[in-house]
Formats: C-alpha cells, sequence, structure tokens
C-alpha cells in the first residue's frame, strides 16, 4: 500500500490483510499495541460492561471499521465506524473520495446548547405566568447555573429561556444550555429539576415533567460537499458524470416528495451517522429521536440532505440536529470509544458533529448514486458475499 501523504487517503487499505491494517491505523493515530488489543476484544472488559449497566452478563461486540478518504473543513480524518451492515464503511469511502474532489466537506456546528423542558400544568392564567417567567428570566437563568458550577468553570452554561403555550392550560419552559463538549443530558436534566419549583411558583402551576428534549434543534450541525461532474463520470466524458448528477438530483427530488421514499433517504444518511455515534460512545437512540423529529418539524416528514446539479457540480447539503459530546457519560468508562475520538483526533464536540454530520452526507450520496445508477443490490450483494465467503 502507497502512503499518499495526507493521512485519510490509503489506497489499497481493504486489500490488506487484518493485522496489517491494524498496524497502519497504529502508525497513523500514535495508537500503542495496548489499544490494538482494546480493540480486539471489543474495546471494552467485561469489569467495565458490569460498571455501565445493571444485570451485566457479557459484551456484545461490533465490527469495526476505518472509512477514509474524509477531508472535513479541510483536515483530513480517519473515521472509526461500529457497524454490522456490509457495504456501509466501502460506500462512506467511496463517497468520501467524490467529494474530496470537489475540495472536500464543509461543516459548521452550532454551539452546543441543549435544550430541556419544564412541564407547568393547572396554569391558572396562561398569559400572566408567560409574563411573569419572563420577567423573572436572569433570576431563573442564574438558578441554573448555580446547579452546574462545573460547567460554568469550562464557560457553558444557561443561555436563554423560552416559554411555550400547550393545549389544556399548561406551559412548558424551555432552558437553553451551552454544555461545551458535553452531550449534556445530565446536567441539563439537573438544571431542569432545580429552577421547576420556582418556576411553578412564579406561574401559579403545579410541575410537570422535568426532561431534555432529543430534538436538539439549537445543537445543529450543516454541511455541505460538491462532486465534481469528471468524478462522477461513468465513462471517459463529463458529460456522463452531469447525467449521473441530473439522476442524483431527480432521486433526491423523489425524497423531497414522497414521505415513503424520504424515511429511506433518511436511512441511508443514518448508516454513516450511526456507526461514528456509536464508536464514540455517544446516545445513538438520541440522535435517531432528534433526527427524525427534526425531519418532520414542520408537519411533514422530508429528507434531512438534498442535492442539486449547480453550475460546477454535484452539490450536497445536510441539516440536522447532532447532540454529541467528547467527555462526560460513555466516554468515562468505554476505553474504546476513548480510543476512536483518538483516531479521529478530536476533541471538541462541535468538531465531531461536524465529521458525523460529514458521514451522513456522504453516506448519502454513496447510496443514490448507486441507487441512480447501476442499483443498490449489485455493490451491496458483492460485499456481502464478501462477507458471507470470509466466515
Ligand atoms: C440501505 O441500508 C440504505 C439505503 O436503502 C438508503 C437509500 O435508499 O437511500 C440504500
Amino acid at each position: 500500500m502507497s502512503d499518499s501523504g495526507s493521512n485519510s487517503r490509503l489506497p489499497g487499505f481493504y486489500r490488506l490483510p487484518l493485522e496489517e491494517r491494524q498496524g497502519e491505523l497504529a502508525r497513523r493515530a500514535g495508537l500503542s499495541p495496548e489499544d490494538l488489543a482494546l480493540f480486539v476484544s471489543g474495546g471494552i472488559a467485561a469489569a467495565g460492561a458490569d460498571r455501565m449497566v445493571e444485570n451485566a452478563v457479557g459484551i456484545y461486540a461490533m465490527p469495526l471499521g476505518l472509512g477514509l478518504n474524509f477531508l472535513v473543513n479541510g483536515v483530513d480524518r480517519l473515521i472509526p465506524m461500529a457497524v454490522e451492515e456490509p457495504s456501509v464503511i466501502a460506500a462512506a469511502s467511496n463517497a468520501a473520495r467524490l467529494v474530496r474532489e470537489g475540495g472536500g466537506f464543509s461543516a459548521d456546528a452550532d454551539e452546543s446548547v441543549m435544550t430541556t423542558q419544564v412541564e407547568l400544568r393547572e396554569v391558572a392564567d396562561l398569559v400572566a405566568a408567560s409574563a411573569a417567567i419572563a420577567g423573572a428570566r436572569t433570576e431563573i437563568l442564574a438558578m441554573a447555573d448555580q446547579a452546574l458550577p462545573r460547567l460554568r468553570e469550562r464557560g457553558g452554561g444557561s443561555r436563554d429561556l423560552e416559554v411555550r403555550t400547550l393545549p389544556g392550560q399548561r406551559l412548558v419552559v424551555h432552558l437553553y444550555i451551552d454544555c461545551r463538549d458535553a452531550m449534556g443530558a445530565n446536567m441539563v436534566n439537573t438544571a431542569a429539576e432545580a429552577v421547576a419549583g420556582r418556576l411553578a411558583e412564579l406561574a401559579s402551576a403545579r410541575v410537570g415533567l422535568r426532561i431534555l428534549s432529543n430534538l436538539s434543534d439549537r445543537r445543529m450541525v450543516r454541511v455541505s460537499g460538491r462532486v465534481p461532474f469528471t468524478a462522477l463520470a461513468t465513462d471517459k466524458s463529463a458529460d456522463s458524470g452531469a447525467t449521473l448528477a441530473h439522476e442524483i438530483e431527480a432521486a433526491s427530488r423523489f425524497a423531497e416528495d414522497d414521505i415513503y421514499r424520504a424515511a429511506t433517504h433518511n436511512k441511508g444518511i443514518m448508516n454513516g451517522v450511526d456507526p461514528v455515534v456509536i464508536a464514540t460512545g455517544n446516545d445513538w437512540r438520541g440522535i435517531e429521536a432528534g433526527a427524525h423529529a427534526f425531519a418532520a418539524r414542520d408537519g411533514r416528514y422530508r429528507p434531512l440532505a438534498i442535492w442539486r446539479v449547480e453550475s460546477n457540480g454535484l452539490v450536497g447539503r445536510l441539516a440536522m440536529p447532532m447532540a454529541v459530546g467528547t467527555v462526560g457519560g460513555t466516554l468515562q468508562v468505554h476505553p474504546g470509544a476513548r480510543l476512536a475520538l483518538k483516531i479521529l483526533g478530536v476533541t471538541s464536540a462541535r468538531a465531531l458533529a461536524e465529521i458525523i454530520g460529514s458521514v451522513g452526507l456522504a453516506q448519502n450520496l454513496a447510496a443514490l448514486k448507486a441507487l441512480a445508477g447501476e442499483g443498490i443490490q449489485r455493490g451491496h450483494m458483492q460485499l456481502h458475499r464478501r462477507a458471507v465467503e470470509k466466515r
């Protein structure tokens, strides 16, 4: 295998025996033999599993592979992906190579602002209660911050609040809290519980639920990527590339117009997103819930990414909530997850979100390209056969 100089282009990597791939990874990501040994055993020991969940009886492992060719905001990234489905990693790597020819992914994640909700029931006067809570904004935010002293030390903390009216004399108060590099579920739940009593007092109401919302639409990632027509060419002509680009746009429009197709289109995006979320020890159920709620935010379920033919190539744009962390939670107890972050070379939650969004967009491109061209079964089944033959 030739070393191309950059650290995510590894032509021929898939042809190497597994041990040589591990060696290459160790060399590029600075992993020790102990680190590699950890991956062979699933990234976590039984004792660790016992500390994580109740009634632990063992470990359930998944294959871990490397997504290649990813250039995100000008930085090369090796992508650890924990996934059981054949062809996902190859497809992502392939699509990342195409986007790389157009300059790579441009991604931008919001500050790590989580939304937590306090439900207020039996509100006597909705208008007066909303006004009283809005008037006590500074007091409530300070109260939330007091419950999270360590987050304040790290530059995070409450940023705003909002009052929403629900049917049946109910209000719901949203607290927006910047969790910095943590996913932040525990912190924002703590804050919601800390302020609930005072909110109920202000609203002359009864406290209902106090819990985060997984529709983290203040914690979005937006990604775009361009593929030059030449990179899509199926023969020597750029024309064939432009033709395929139009077919990919048509596939995108199908998802934009039809909820049945949109569900599968988004499943393809999650094929890229979830493996990285899982490998880095993040809460993939939360990410899934947020993604689909966001897709349906205006009453109609829509694709999380769309593709258009533009003058200089095929351009994809993705937007979705991405509440992931690089500290706390599972990361404290799962050495494999910490190692995955080391391979990625990220220390901030925002950088991680930007990478995950890029993998989602790449995976979507790969699926649409296959569907618009030769059909999904050919490539997919080839890789599936390979997996079966290797048994
Ligand atoms: C298969 O896991 C995912 C696809 O169905 C996604 C799509 O249809 O866009 C190929």
